[in-house]
């Protein structure tokens, strides 16, 4: 990264988000294909859940589908479906957007907001039009290619307050997130009280940062990136920045925020409402086992290194 690129694109964000859509479609489409070539001749590494891309044209096989049907197909990746654990599947459950048909949760989020003084997430609301809206969107719901989601529930649950105020104080170098330094501890605080009184889900993200590190075979793991997330987070994970509408997840101002435990929750629940759909579990995109995750996981923080 050059150094007259170290630069927060401001709030110019009138762009048009055709060509992110149309990589990602494009993208997605060869994902989706290769995968089925992948099942069909006999590598049944991923399986697909088609339900969000129903409407994806089952494509003819390009030079990207040939591409990813080898990287299932090597030999040097396990199958996903052979060494499923349920247990990761009931914590994904947990986690993941069944928890609406859970009636605790519903509980927990009337408790949850009446824990937090009205007239401070008030105050914050009026921050977030002022300060942040533009790019997050009212009610903080995001938009593909311009600015995540700040709501949903897989976020705000694994996300301790340090992560989220570090992240407003600091921005994320490199990318359309600029820092908010200026704003003060107070505001900022405001700001987060706002985004948490749409919390459902208990905060872990305590236990969540103290899970063990990833270990494992960044060689492996830059496969399944390469394969899976680069068509949203772009090669080498600078995000929007590549054309697709996932975040950079290999740039350090993100990745020297979060814990090896926030990437692995995040990427077996995905983030509800959003596009990042998770890799565990009965809505995931494609079935990872923990140890594939581990090394995508292992594969990411050399990116930053
Ligand atoms: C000019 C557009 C813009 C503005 C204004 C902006 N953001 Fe962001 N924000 C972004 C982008 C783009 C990202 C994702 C960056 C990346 O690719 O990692 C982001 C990411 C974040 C994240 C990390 C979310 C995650 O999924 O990890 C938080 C938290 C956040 N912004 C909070 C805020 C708050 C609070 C404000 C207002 C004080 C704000 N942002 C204002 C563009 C913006
Ligand atoms: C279909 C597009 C898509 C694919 C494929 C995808 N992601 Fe994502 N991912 C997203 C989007 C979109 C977000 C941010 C959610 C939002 O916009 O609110 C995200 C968020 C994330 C985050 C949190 C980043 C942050 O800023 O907090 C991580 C970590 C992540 N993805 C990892 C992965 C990994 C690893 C893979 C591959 C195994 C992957 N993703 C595949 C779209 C995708």
């Amino acid at each position: 990264m050059s150094k007259q690129n170290k630069t927060h694109r401001g709030p110019t964000i009138t762009v048009s988000h055709t060509p992110a859509a149309q990589e990602e479609a494009t993208g997605l489409k060869a994902f989706i294909a290769g995968a089925a070539i992948a099942a069909v001749v006999g590598f049944s590494a991923l399986s697909l859940s088609q339900a969000p891309y129903s409407t994806a044209p089952s494509g003819t096989a390009s030079n990207a589908d040939a591409q990813i049907a080898q990287g299932v197909g090597n030999g040097e990746l396990k199958t996903a479906t052979a060494t499923k654990s349920n247990d990761t599947t009931k914590q994904t459950a947990a986690a993941g957007s069944t928890a609406q048909d859970n009636p605790t949760f519903s509980l927990v989020k009337a408790a949850y907001g009446k824990s937090l003084p009205p007239n401070l997430i008030k105050q914050g609301q009026n921050l977030f039009e002022e300060n942040c809206q533009v790019c997050h969107q009212a009610d903080a719901i995001g938009k593909p290619g311009v600015a995540p989601s700040l709501i949903n529930d897989e976020l705000l649950s694994i996300s301790s307050d340090k992560f989220l105020l570090g992240t407003i104080r600091d921005g994320r170098e490199d990318t359309g997130m600029p820092p908010f330094a200026h704003l003060g501890r107070s505001k900022a605080k405001a700001i987060v009280a706002f985004l948490r009184s749409h919390q459902t889900l208990p905060d872990r993200s305590a236990k969540v940062d103290a899970e063990p590190d990833a270990h494992g075979d960044p060689r492996l793991g830059r496969q399944w990136y390469d394969n899976i997330c680069s068509t949203c987070h772009g090669i080498g994970g600078n995000g929007y920045e590549a054309g697709g509408t996932g975040t950079a997840i290999g740039l350090p101002g993100f990745l020297n925020k979060v814990s090896d435990g926030f990437l692995r929750e995040t990427i077996k629940s995905g983030r509800s409402n959003t596009r990042m759909l998770g890799f565990q579990g009965p809505t995931a995109m494609a079935n990872l086992t923990n140890q594939e995750i581990d090394d995508i996981i292992v594969y990411l923080r050399t990116l930053a290194k």
